[in-house]
């Protein structure tokens, strides 16, 4: 299988970036090939280097807000690296028209929210103040358009009474690191298209149940009824 050179892009913890290293072994589509950070002391680096994966740095502030040059300084690591396609786990400069045109169709980004609700910071915070019952995290293609681009995938979770910013995070965390590492994977395989700016996945397998929370209780609400028995029973 010819797997497509990956760079992971972070700025920090590189939880998702080590999710997606653990899952990348011979079989899976991405081969990562350089964590690169703009930031010279993101934890994730020696993560990466444990892993045996090459790193670099590319120090965001010692371009002083010319974000022209420090593209070009990201484009210089990337293409001495090869590589074909990027994922953005936790990379915290937002990037221009014109390098997201470049990789178009090649970039990818988790956001910790499910989008289109809450884009940019803060998101369980926002969450827990919006009072959603159900919160997640979203797979996406970056556009120009910040936490806008073509959606791959979701994971929710239940917000429950007393979380708090910290336990919420933790829990969309979780599903994270499941669902960053199977989206990746199908951008890489080649099974993502686009159709009227939607993403189509070719093989993806899709989840039937829906997902309640709080749980209705009494007057026989626990039990999911099918939209056929409904139509049947005269409700429909
Ligand atoms: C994650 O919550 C991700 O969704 C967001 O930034 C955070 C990065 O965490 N884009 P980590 O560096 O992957 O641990």
């Amino acid at each position: 299988m010819k797997r497509a050179r990956l760079a992971l892009l972070i700025s920090g913890r590189g939880s998702n970036m080590a999710a997606i290293l653990a899952a990348a072994g011979q079989d899976y589509p991405a081969e990562p090939v350089l964590v690169l950070s703009n930031r010279a002391d993101a934890a994730g680096l020696a993560t990466a280097a444990a892993h045996g994966v090459p790193t670099a740095v590319v120090e965001s502030r010692a371009f002083k807000g010319d974000r022209a040059r420090f593209e070009a300084a990201l484009e210089a690591e990337l293409s001495k690296h090869g590589v074909e396609i990027i994922a953005l786990a936790g990379f915290m400069r937002v990037l221009t028209e014109g390098f997201v045109q470049r990789w178009e169709g090649r970039l990818i980004n988790i956001h910790p929210s499910l989008l289109p609700a809450f884009p940019g910071l803060d998101t369980h915070a926002r969450a827990l103040a919006a009072g959603v019952r159900l919160h997640g995290c979203t797979v996406h293609l970056v556009t120009a358009g910040v936490d806008e681009g073509p959606i791959l995938a979701q994971a929710a979770v239940p917000v429950l009474p007393g979380d708090t910013e910290a336990s919420l995070a933790a829990r969309v965390l979780v599903e994270e690191h499941r669902l960053y590492p199977a989206a990746l994977s199908w951008l890489a395989a080649g099974h993502v298209r686009l159709e009227a700016g939607r993403a189509i996945i070719s093989d993806a397998e899709y989840q039937t149940d829906s997902l309640l929370n709080p749980l209705p209780r009494g007057a026989g609400l626990s039990k999911p009824v099918a939209i056929g028995e409904r139509a049947k029973e005269g409700h429909g």
